[in-house]
């Protein structure tokens, strides 16, 4: 499938599925050689990260455990915009090697957050494994330890994430055309 049209909106083919694998396998590897010793809890930011992560744990053969987050909309605001409040975390992390599964990392500001709002529950470090990185969108501080692949600024959907909830199905990812 070269070209795809999700709702209003046209598509083009811009990471096959074999490209992605390849480098989560990566990844994987770069995880597997780090964290060996460090029985890390594997965070899994819902919706965007679920089939990321499903390679991506797939892949692992460390001793790992694996929970699944959302953000959800508090009632304040910040400079920054909308805070959204990290929800469904069961487990204890306090003393515990974390890692974040995000899908994408764009301004930053999701990631920071996510990371403070961990880091206030005591865990011996946070590290962070991003499918996809937008170095040129980057407004903040930020640093990635684990990066599956760096594009452009363009928006892109498939392999998880969506446009206004459709596309997270595609194997491939797509570009928008404009
Ligand atoms: P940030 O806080 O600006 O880094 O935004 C991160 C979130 O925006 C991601 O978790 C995605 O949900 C969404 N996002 C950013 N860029 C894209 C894109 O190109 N396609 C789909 N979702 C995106
Ligand atoms: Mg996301």
């Amino acid at each position: 499938m070269e070209n795809v049209k999700i709702k209003d909106k046209e598509f083009a083919l811009f990471i096959p599925e074999a490209k992605i694998l390849e480098q989560i396998g990566r990844v994987a590897e770069e995880i597997n050689r780090d964290l060996a010793d460090k029985n890390p809890l594997f965070v899994c930011v819902l919706n965007g990260a679920f089939m990321f992560a499903a390679d991506l744990m797939k892949r692992v053969d460390i001793p790992s455990e694996i929970s699944f987050v959302k953000l959800s909309s508090y009632k304040g605001t910040t400079s920054t915009g909308k805070l959204k409040e990290l929800i469904g975390l069961q487990e204890d992390i306090e003393g515990r090697s974390v890692v974040i599964v995000e899908d994408i990392v764009d301004t930053g500001h999701t990631m920071v957050s996510v990371i403070e709002q961990l880091k206030q529950k005591n865990p011996s470090d946070v590290r962070v494994a991003t499918l996809l990185y937008k170095p040129n969108a980057l407004k903040v501080e930020l640093k990635l330890e684990y990066v599956a692949m760096e594009i452009p600024n363009d928006f892109i959907l498939g392999y998880g994430l969506d446009y206004d909830g459709y596309g997270r199905n595609l194997s491939d990812i797509y570009k928008i055309v404009d």
